[in-house]
């Protein structure tokens, strides 16, 4: 969004509304527009009147209505992309990873999905000129396993400096999904101001996975994981970024014919994400990226390589 608006600028918040809400974490009009009513009401003792008048006014200034096709076009006009660091995974998704949209990047153990987060959280800092949107990436980590150090050798293998690139990596250690969906709420402020571009949630699913175990806690898992889903898809769309998170693969053990594995996370994964690639392990240092259920890319795959500085093509042998 080109204007920032500060929260006194919606209709019906004084300084003393103002006030009430960043001391409760609502220090932004996008953050404001996106809480439920019934949530302020809670936290920031206001009355149901006002908490829902000043939500629709805030949406209002920030032009979240109706709209025509004509004007989803013009918003799609603003799309940008993200390259992966190879023309083989850029071609595959069109011309890299899209913002206002979630892709999602399934595999097993090894696969690559971290590393091509790794490699995104770099190349969304380049100018728009070398594939980047010059902006910062927001790391939301549930397993541990970022490392900074990998971070700067993508970085010197794409000649930027190392020191820089880790500092517009804005890092977050999630420890149970509670946590991570607070980061994400959280992250509505903070994106704006620091001209966030790049949200990376690896793995989206990890917590939920060994929060509800079995079969009778699949229902508030799901309604749970949908929740967070939407709130990143409305985070996507409203500040115009990418929003990439990763999935591991679950065996189906009642399929008898063709692929026993599947995406985890069910229906709500699948509905969630706007893109899927799914990942495989082939020689060596070699994987293969395929894309699934995409509702504008053919089904195809291609062949990229890790290496210690990150993503690159390999020559297909023919
Ligand atoms: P899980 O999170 O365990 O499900 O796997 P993942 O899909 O996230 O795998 P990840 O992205 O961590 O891929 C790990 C693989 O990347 C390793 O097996 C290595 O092949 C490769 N890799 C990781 N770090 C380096 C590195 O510094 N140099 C090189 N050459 N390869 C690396
Ligand atoms: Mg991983």
């Amino acid at each position: 969004m080109a204007l920032r608006h500060e929260l006194e600028d919606v209709e019906g918040v004084g300084p003393a509304t103002a006030e009430k809400l960043r001391s409760v974490g609502i220090t932004s009009v996008e953050a404001l527009a996106v809480t439920p009513p019934r949530t302020l009401v809670e936290i920031a003792e206001l009355t149901e009147e006002k908490a829902s008048i000043i939500t629709q006014n805030a949406r209002a200034l920030l032009n979240i209505k109706f709209t025509t096709a004509k004007d989803v076009l013009s918003k799609r006009a603003n799309i940008g992309f993200i390259t992966t660091g190879t023309k083989s995974l850029d071609n595959l998704l069109g011309k890299g990873i899209e913002t206002q949209a979630i892709t999602e990047l399934i595999g097993e153990f090894g696969s690559g999905k971290t590393q091509i987060c790794h490699e995104l959280a770099v190349t969304v800092q380049l100018p728009v000129e070398r594939g980047g949107l010059g902006g910062r990436a927001l790391y939301i980590d549930t397993e541990g396993t970022f490392r900074p150090e990998r971070i700067m050798n993508i970085a010197k293998g794409l000649g930027v400096d190392p020191d820089e690139a880790l500092g517009n990596i804005i890092y977050a250690r999630a420890y149970n999904s509670d946590h991570q969906i607070l980061l994400v709420d959280e992250a509505t402020n903070l994106i704006p101001a620091n001209n966030v571009r790049l949200v990376i949630v690896d793995s989206v699913i990890t917590h939920f996975r060994s929060e509800y175990p079995g079969r009778e806690a699949l229902a508030p898992r799901q309604q749970k994981l949908n929740k967070h889903l939407h709130q990143l898809l409305r985070m996507s769309d409203i500040f115009n970024i990418a929003v990439v998170v990763t999935n591991q693969i679950q065996s189906a053990p009642d399929v008898f014919f063709g692929n026993p594995n599947k995406p985890a996370g069910g229906n709500i994964l699948a509905h969630g994400s706007t893109y899927r690639i799914w990942l495989r392990k082939s020689k060596e240092n070699r994987r293969i990226a395929r894309i699934i259920d995409s509702p504008m890319h053919p089904e195809s795959e291609c062949l990229f390589a890790i290496t210690s500085e990150g993503l690159v093509d390999v020559e297909e042998p023919r």
